[in-house]
Parts: C-alpha cells; structure tokens; sequence
C-alpha cells in the first residue's frame, strides 16, 4: 500500500450549459470533478483549499473511515466546515475496500457541482472476481440548474414549499440531445466490437433516481456501492443518488452508435420531473452519418423495472468475500421517515406552515458546533443521546395522511456500544405523500435482510430475510408506501450521519446520527483529531 497525495482547489468558474452561464463552484475549475484513484489499503492525503466565498466541506461516499470520522466530512456532525480561505487535509486510509466510490461537498447544496468518482483497485496481483475487462470508464450521472442552486434552496426555505427542479439531468457533465442545444454534444463511450468495458456507475444528482441504459445492449451487474455482487444480466439498471454500480458491457456490435439514457425514476404522486439525458455508445469504424440506434427509457413510474433490478442484488459471499451478517441482534430498531408539515407564520406561499422531513418524527436540527470534536471533547449542550428507538406512535404508515402532521425538532443521536449489533427497520410513512428514499449511513456498510411493501410486519417478515447472501451496500432505497430492513455491526466508534440523500429531504431534516462509543481493546477507539482540523 502507498501514500496518494491530491490537491483540491475549491474555485469558482464560469461553466456553459443548456446555453446558458453560470458561475459555479468547483473543485480545480473542473465539472464533474477530478477522479480520485488508489488501490485497496491505500492512504489518502487530500489537501482542500477554500478560495471561495462559502464555506465547504467534502465527504468520501462510502469510504468507512475506520477511526477516522475526523475525515468523514460532512458539516457540523464531523468536522466545522474549511472557511474561505483556509485549508484542511482529508487523511484516511481506504482499509479493506476496493470498487467505485464518490466523493461530494457536504454542505449547503454544493454538492450540485462539486463531486466527482473515487476508483479503488484491487490490491497490486489480486484479480476481480469476474472476467477482467479491456477497459474501465467513469460515468457520473448528475442535475444541472441553470440558476444558483443556493439560491434555489433558500428561495424553497423562505416559502416552506418544494424546491425547483432541475432544468436537466447530466451523464458526465454533459444533458446530450435532452434541451436542443447544440453546445450540448452528449458524452461518447467509444467502443471496439468484441471488446469489454467495466464501467463505474455513479449518481451524483441531488434528487432523482435514475433509470441507465443503453440500446440494444445488456449489462451484466457486478458490484454495487464497492461491494461485488453476484453477477447477473439486465438491460437497465437503477440507481438512487448516492448509489454506485459496476457493470459489464460487452461491444457485441460490429458497427454503429447506440443511445444511453439517463432518465427518472419516481413512482410517487408527487413526480414532476422527466428530463431524460444521453449519451452515445459509438464503435469505431461507423460513419458519422450512420443514424443513432434509440431506446425508449422507462417510464418515470416504471415501478416493475426497478424491483427487477433491486431484486436481483445478491452479495458474491464467496470464500474470498464472505457476507458478514450479524445473525443476533443487540438493538432492534425501527425508524419511520417520511415528510411533514410543521407550522410556518412567515411563509406566505406555503399558506403559514412548511415541508419538513423527519425520521421518528424528529426533524434534525443542525448543531453550531460539530458533533464528533462535541463527543470527543466532552462538550455539553450540543446534542441530546436521546434518539427514539421506535415512532412515538403507531398508525397506518403506509395509509393515508394522519390528521396530525407536525414533527418535533431536535439534534438528537442514538447511541451504540462497540461492536453491538443494529437491526434497522426503515419504514416509509404516507405523511403528505409516499415517496422513495435513498437512506445513506456514514462510516459503514449494511446488509439488505428484507424489503417490502405497506406496513412492517414484525411477527410475518422476518421469516423471509436473507441472512445468507444479503446485499451489501452504504446506501439503500426504502421503497415508495414500504419498508427495508438492515442490519450492521458497529464496529466503527465516531459520530455517524444518516441521512437521505435526496438533498431537498436532507434540508428539511430527515436525518439523525448514531454515536458509537469506543471499545476496550487495541485499535477499538477513535484516533486524536488532526492539527489542522477545522474550528467553528
Ligand atoms: Cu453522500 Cu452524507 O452523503
């Protein structure tokens, strides 16, 4: 293993789209950012420098951050965010995980631009557990305003109502055919007929999941979330924000140029955005005359379509990569989350109440001092331990709206001995609508032990969980008027964020944190924080 060393300049820069302007965070003036790349067991040294006018902070999806939630990221819950003008280094170490990971800013809605793909190989003479391919390509799928994206959220903020959406979503950065603007050439994989290309999926936009796919062509599924899968062949994949997908795609064409579809996925009643964005697979050899084989993407309510996929993820559980699912449980969980609306005298357009978000109906309240240096320093009054184990009270979570829809506020954590075991029922309520969400932990992964739709059944369901072969992932879609189960060991101590990763449902609050105390043992407790690490 090695010490990688990068160099983030936060910068502001004019970037052109859907032929229109803007200036724009970046990280080194580039949109998408910079690829990270590194092997297995690698340490990352990643020097970030604030030279603009908010504050920023990044996080690393995914990576686990063993004793190191100093360099986890996210605002006020990990570390006080890198002023304009100052500089902090991310210092962690990739142990033990290998595939495609991102990282984001985690701050505001910057995220909107500022994020781009971590590559982990495997370490130096240790295959893939599938055939290896010809060549590996980075897709990040992403949204576009056109307007500043913080002054979309704070305009949502003022009137308690829903944010715009986006005027198009991005693979690579770029929206294609989607708007009619000829500046707006889409992205072009170019391929060899009879070749193999891995490529690293990510879906870096703020609020949709995404249908992928590409005409005429299967994918054959191989990780998600840098964990292998077993593989399977499927012609779209779908991917909620914060999720990454590794898939195979065979160049089984001698000739010509097939369309890729970014479009999507939003089986709720509130669904209102259908900008699909492409891209081109082009073999060489075919004339650029030669017409574009299209494909319809699914429709946006294409419900079926994404269980196919869904259902088909099986952790690899080989001898090599075994799923470490914890068969007893220590804390029995179950979180609600869903929307509510809490009362608002100053919003005029939102009638005198607001949107809220909520898990437990505990809308988050963001701290002014972080909460892991808070934890870590024995800092009082910054947080409550107090986070409820189970809803404060029962109803139909998947029926209709409940008459009342208010939430409590509060920065309230669940705590977690070391190494205790969690199972984690994540049920969607139908407070004001049902909706998908893409619930991200910090610092772990988990495995998938169950799904379903309507309400959690705690006598039926866990006679179907799969303990065997669970997927395992960092973030995880709990179905639209359904429920998932999870289970993880906490064997990272830190103060842990857990969120969806819809930004418009992280703002309004659906969001909490687990603090995991430290063990007894060697290498059981949280590592001294860095020189450098920022102050509030
Ligand atoms: Cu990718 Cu807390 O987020």
């Amino acid at each position: 293993s090695m010490v990688r060393h990068y160099k983030f300049n936060v910068v502001m820069k004019n970037i052109t789209r859907l032929c229109s302007s803007k200036p724009t965070v970046t990280v080194n003036g580039r949109y998408p950012g910079p690829t990270i790349y590194a092997r297995e067991d690698d340490t990352l040294l990643i020097k970030v420098v604030n030279h603009v006018k908010y504050n920023v902070s990044i996080h690393w999806h995914g990576v686990r951050q063993v004793r190191t939630g100093w360099a986890d990221g996210p605002a006020y819950i990990t570390q006080c965010p890198i002023q304009p003008g100052q500089v902090y280094t991310y210092n962690y170490t990739l142990t033990g995980q290998r595939g495609t990971l991102w990282w984001h800013a985690h701050i505001l809605w910057l995220r909107a631009t500022v994020y781009g793909a971590i590559v982990i190989l495997p370490k130096r003479g240790v295959p893939y557990p599938f055939p290896k391919p010809d060549h590996e390509k980075v897709i990040v799928l992403g949204e576009w305003w056109k307007s500043d994206t913080e002054n979309v959220i704070n305009e949502a903020l003022k009137s308690g109502l829903a944010p715009n959406v986006s005027d198009a979503h991005m693979i690579n950065g770029r929206p294609g055919l989607a708007k009619n603007c000829p500046s707006d050439q889409g992205y072009k994989l170019s391929v060899k007929n009879g070749k193999t290309y891995l490529l690293r999926v990510v879906n870096a936009a703020l609020n949709e999941e995404l249908f992928f796919k590409v005409a005429g062509h299967l994918f054959t599924v191989v990780e998600v979330d840098a964990v292998y899968v077993k593989p399977f062949k499927i012609d779209t994949i779908v991917i909620a924000p914060g999720q990454t997908t590794n898939v195979l795609l065979t160049a089984s064409k001698s000739t010509g140029k097939y369309l890729v579809t970014a479009s999507p996925f939003m089986d709720s009643p509130i669904a209102v955005d259908n900008v699909t964005a492409t891209a081109t697979v082009h073999y060489s050899g075919t004339l650029s005359s030669s017409p574009t084989i299209l494909t319809l993407p699914p429709p946006q309510n294409a419900t079926s379509v994404a269980t196919n996929f869904t259902n088909s993820l099986r952790s690899l559980n080989s001898k090599k990569y075994p799923a470490l699912v914890p068969t007893t449980i220590d804390h029995h969980l179950f979180f609600t989350v869903g929307l509510g609306l809490n009362p608002c005298p100053t919003c005029k357009a939102g009638n005198g109440s607001r949107v809220v978000a909520s898990i437990n109906n505990v809308t988050f309240v963001m701290p002014k001092i972080a909460l892991l240096p808070a934890h870590y320093f024995n800092i009082s009054g910054v947080f409550t331990p107090d986070f409820p184990k189970n809803p404060p009270h029962v109803f139909n979570y998947s029926g209709g709206s409940v008459t009342n829809m208010a939430t409590e506020t509060g920065t309230r954590l669940y705590k977690l001995p070391y190494n205790a075991t969690v199972q984690l029922v994540l049920q969607d309520t139908g407070v004001i609508a049902p909706e998908n969400h893409p619930i991200h932990l910090h610092g772990y992964n988990f495995f998938e032990v169950g799904r379903g739709l309507g309400n959690f059944n705690p006598k039926k369901d866990p006679n179907n969980f799969n303990l065997v072969d669970p997927v395992e992932r960092n973030t995880i879609g709990v179905p639209s008027g359904g429920w998932v189960v999870i289970r993880f060991r906490a064997d990272n101590p830190g103060v842990w964020f857990m969120h969806c990763h819809l930004e418009v449902h992280t703002t309004w609050g659906l969001k909490m944190a687990f603090l995991v105390e430290n063990g007894k043992g060697p290498n059981q407790s949280i590592l001294p924080p860095p020189k450098d690490f920022p102050k509030c």
